[in-house]
């Protein structure tokens, strides 16, 4: 459920029309609905009604300041894979104690500023990286708050690029080495085991493999407990999946209901990571269509959003519905939605039943709230779009266009060049 429905016709994101936005912030533009954004944290938050938890945005799915804030306010927890993206939470106003850290290549200055911090848990993914959080943490005479991340090796019938708890993926430690890890983890002197994680992969629109996955972490537990390593946290990851298209992802209470039969008297701290289903279909990339072309073989609806404004189609065929701003009778069309850049991989849709479009005419790119501006690069020197934010009558941007003076601001000659 969003809030970007049309009214007489006309595309409204709340109560502004998404032409208006338009019109004030020039194309392209990722807008956003605030309400949406907000209702979408608190289902995910409240499905799990009596339960010790954190729900975790996982900043990658968007890191737009404006929303870490939203989130931050909300109460929530921050899942983060970088250093950079630490910096953004704190600025953002999320508490340290808030804060879990994933990913696989955590370099020494990214894991100190971490522990300098103190976040909850660092969420370690191999023997190498539990060494190096030890030696970093005992520098600083401290104790690193560790979990480690079980691969369950299970399949979460998602794309390839984006399916993480198999064992051919780079995630986490297999359960059968877990165990020994940590065992070992457990005799480091500046390592605290406090818990246990996985994530199994993103777009997720079943909740077996979510069941699969927790039935192999609470055997594990179980393990540990036997052997006196006591579990405080249970990190459950993020994954679960939204309607693009077709898909009839489990609503969040659906995917409660699978995770709490799992973990109900446990006492564990549940922690979630979700970040596509909560800012998913919360956001949109409006365009402007530029020109129209027909071929012998195909029909061309050229816009100017390209590849480096939304990746998804491009990297995963990821499909994105393309709906008009304003609607009317006009014929359907089949043709392919491809933006400026030269490449064939540039297109936002192919083989699409569209509005027969103009040029001049505005279109959302929907479902691309998530992995979209995120993902956004200056590739062929075209400056990232705007960021708008939409809250009932309002709208303000939440990140300017970029200029071409901010896309050389970087750059500069060495002494033997000038
Ligand atoms: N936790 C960890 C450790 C993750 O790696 C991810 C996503 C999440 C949580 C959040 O997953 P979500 O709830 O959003 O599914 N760029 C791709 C998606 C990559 C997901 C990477 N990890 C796309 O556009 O589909």
């Amino acid at each position: 459920m969003h809030h970007f429905d049309y009214v007489n016709g006309e595309m409204y994101c709340e109560q502004v029309p998404v032409r208006r936005i338009a019109d004030a912030v020039g194309t392209p533009f990722y807008l956003y609905s605030h309400a949406t954004l907000k209702r979408h944290f608190l289902a995910v938050r409240d499905a799990f009604p009596e339960t010790d938890k954190l729900v975790c945005y996982s900043a990658k799915a968007n890191t737009s300041f404006a929303l870490l804030k939203l989130f931050a306010d909300l109460g929530g927890g921050l899942d983060i894979v970088s250093g950079g993206e630490l910096y953004r939470g704190l600025k953002a106003g999320f508490a340290p104690q808030h804060i879990v850290y994933s990913g696989v290549g955590k370099r020494p200055d990214e894991i100190n500023a971490a522990l300098e911090t103190g976040i909850l848990q660092f969420n370690v993914e191999s023997l190498q990286e539990l060494e190096t959080v030890n030696r970093c943490a005992g520098q600083l005479n401290k104790n690193a708050p560790v979990a480690i991340r079980v691969n369950p090796d299970v399949d979460p019938h998602t794309h390839p690029y984006i399916s993480t708890g198999m064992k051919k993926n780079k995630f986490g430690i297999s359960a059968a080495e877990a165990l020994a890890a940590y065992r070992h983890a457990a005799q480091l002197a500046h390592v605290e085991v406090v818990g246990i994680d996985c994530h199994i992969g993103s777009q997720i629109t079943e909740v077996g493999p979510f069941k699969d996955a927790l039935a192999s972490l609470m055997e594990l537990i179980g393990r540990l407990q036997q052997d006196g390593i006591a579990i405080r946290n249970l990190d459950i990851g993020g994954g679960l999946g939204i309607t693009y298209g077709r898909e009839t992802p489990p609503a969040p209470g659906e995917y409660a209901a699978a995770i709490m039969a799992a973990v109900a008297d446990s006492g564990l701290r549940l922690i979630l990571e979700p970040g596509r289903v909560i800012v998913g279909n919360a956001g949109v990339l409006v365009s402007r269509v530029l020109y129209r072309k027909r071929t012998p073989e195909k029909q061309f609806v050229i816009t100017d959003a390209g590849m480096n404004d939304l990746l998804r189609p491009s990297l995963y065929h990821a499909y994105h519905e393309i709906k008009p701003v304003v609607v009317d009778q006009r014929p359907l069309i089949v043709a392919d939605v491809v933006g400026p850049i030269c490449e064939s991989s540039d297109f936002l849709a192919t083989e699409r039943e569209l509005p027969d479009f103009s040029p001049g005419e505005l279109l959302a790119v929907m479902s691309a709230g998530a992995y979209g501006f995120a993902m956004s690069s200056n590739y062929c020197s075209r400056v990232r779009a705007a960021e708008v934010m939409v809250k009932g009558g309002d709208f303000g941007v939440i990140r300017r266009r970029e200029t071409y003076a901010d896309l050389t601001a970087l750059e500069q000659l060495p002494d033997f060049m000038a």
